[in-house]
């Protein structure tokens, strides 16, 4: 009895090291991803391709296009606090820190197509 009960704590211990010391990147990645998912992704399409009803109606650009990629952080993050057309712009709703790891995750999107 005794017995199985430390070695639940053990295990519990165990696991709670581990996804410590896995967590912070993990979570950096999935916050900017749920950001996007949530806020962005009915336009920008999940892809990042703008292939959505609303994408399409607003006429948004491919993230993964070299037009959208050749522009700067600064000039993306300018983007997303601003607005261009009709993308209203988030620098009321969002911190500066989720402004660069929103443009962070767009690079990615560029990234995964050409592998
Ligand atoms: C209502 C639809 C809509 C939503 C929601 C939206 N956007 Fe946009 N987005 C647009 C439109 C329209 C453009 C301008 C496309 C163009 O240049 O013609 C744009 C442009 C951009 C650009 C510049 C790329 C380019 O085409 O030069 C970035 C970066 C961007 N959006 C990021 C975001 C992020 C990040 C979010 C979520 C926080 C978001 N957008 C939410 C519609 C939207």
């Amino acid at each position: 009895m005794r017995r199985t009960f430390t070695l639940g704590w053990i295990t519990t211990a165990v696991v709670l090291l581990t996804s410590a010391c896995l967590l912070p990147s993990a979570r950096a990645q999935s916050a900017a991803e749920k950001l996007y998912k949530s806020k962005c992704a009915m336009c920008h399409g999940a892809d990042g391709s703008g292939n959505t009803p609303a994408g399409k109606k607003t006429g948004v650009r491919d993230f993964r296009s070299p037009e959208v990629q050749k522009q700067t952080d600064a000039q993306l993050a300018g983007i997303i606090a601003k607005g261009k057309k009709d993308m209203p712009g988030y620098e009321k709703n969002l911190k500066e820190g989720q402004i660069k790891e929103l443009v962070t995750y767009i690079r990615e999107f560029a990234k995964e197509k050409k592998k």
